[in-house]
């Protein structure tokens, strides 16, 4: 960890970042228009040094609405065969770096019926179906404690504020629970249906990980969903990347203007 921190330090004349976003599918874009310093992953010590799909593959630092911010320009995932401590480490360094509050983004299926492709979401809480937690392991008692509570990961004062934000834009939000997967198979209708039953709005394959670790480290944590597509039996049409990101295309407009005036506010 030390050495990570060192060379980034190096590389960005010790820049201290206050607010961290996980640039999910389709939304990486956001992160070309602010970039003072960047970093590909692939020359940080303790990054995964493959290339993420479709994202460049970066960490970003830039002063954005006056505050200072660290973005990662696509995330690894669990499904590519990475461990849990490998695509949660970023998110260690981001604390380590100074981040206090971290933005987590991600392309989501629907599972709630009241949504419609490119709606954005609110997380308010999420399902971990992932099967594994990353935390499983000895317990770094300088970063958090062996046990650590869930009970608000999505803080509800940062919930407000993003509301807040959306409607002071004029964009329609919606609110709801993040079910993970491990992927990468999309979902069957009955997992889907299951996890409607159990109280899930989005389904995806992110976030999860990186917002467990987010919350053990003290980071008060908002999470933004870009609803891709209807889950798995939602609607007759099969799911495919391709929608998935053609849809975050189409809200990636909104998705930045409600980041900047998030940002402003925070
Ligand atoms: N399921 C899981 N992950 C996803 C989906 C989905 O329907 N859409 C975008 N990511």
């Amino acid at each position: 960890m030390e050495n990570t921190i060192n060379f980034i330090n190096e590389k960005t004349d010790d820049f201290v970042p206050e607010i961290g976003i996980i640039l999910g599918s389709g939304l990486g874009e956001f992160a070309d228009e602010y970039c003072e310093y960047s970093i590909p992953y692939a020359e940080i010590p303790g990054f995964i040094k493959s290339n993420v799909a479709g994202h460049k593959g970066r960490l970003v630092f830039s002063e954005i609405e006056g505050k200072k911010v660290v973005m990662m320009q696509g995330r690894n995932h669990y499904y590519e065969g990475h461990s849990m401590a490998e695509i949660t480490y970023p998110v260690k360094v981001m604390k380590k770096l100074g981040v206090k509050t971290l933005i987590l983004t991600n392309a989501a299926g629907s599972v709630n019926e009241s949504f419609r492709p490119a709606d954005l979401m609110i997380i308010t809480d999420h399902i971990n179906f992932m099967g594994t937690n990353p935390l499983i392991g000895p317990n770094d008692n300088t970063l958090g404690e062996r046990f650590p509570d869930m009970s608000e990961i999505y803080k509800k004062d940062l919930v407000k504020l993003a509301e807040k934000c959306a409607e002071k834009l004029c964009i329609d939000i919606q609110k709801g629970i993040y079910f993970a997967s491990s992927g990468p198979s999309y979902e069957t209708p009955a997992e889907i249906n299951m996890a409607r039953i159990i109280g899930a709005d989005a389904v995806g394959m992110s976030t999860v990980p990186e917002a467990i670790v987010a919350n053990y480290c003290g980071m008060n944590v908002l999470g933004i969903s870009c609803i891709s597509n209807p889950a798995s039996g939602i609607s007759d049409v099969k799911l495919s990347h391709a929608e998935v990101i053609e849809t975050t295309d189409k809200a990636k407009n909104r998705f930045k203007s409600l980041v900047l005036e998030i940002l402003k506010e925070l």
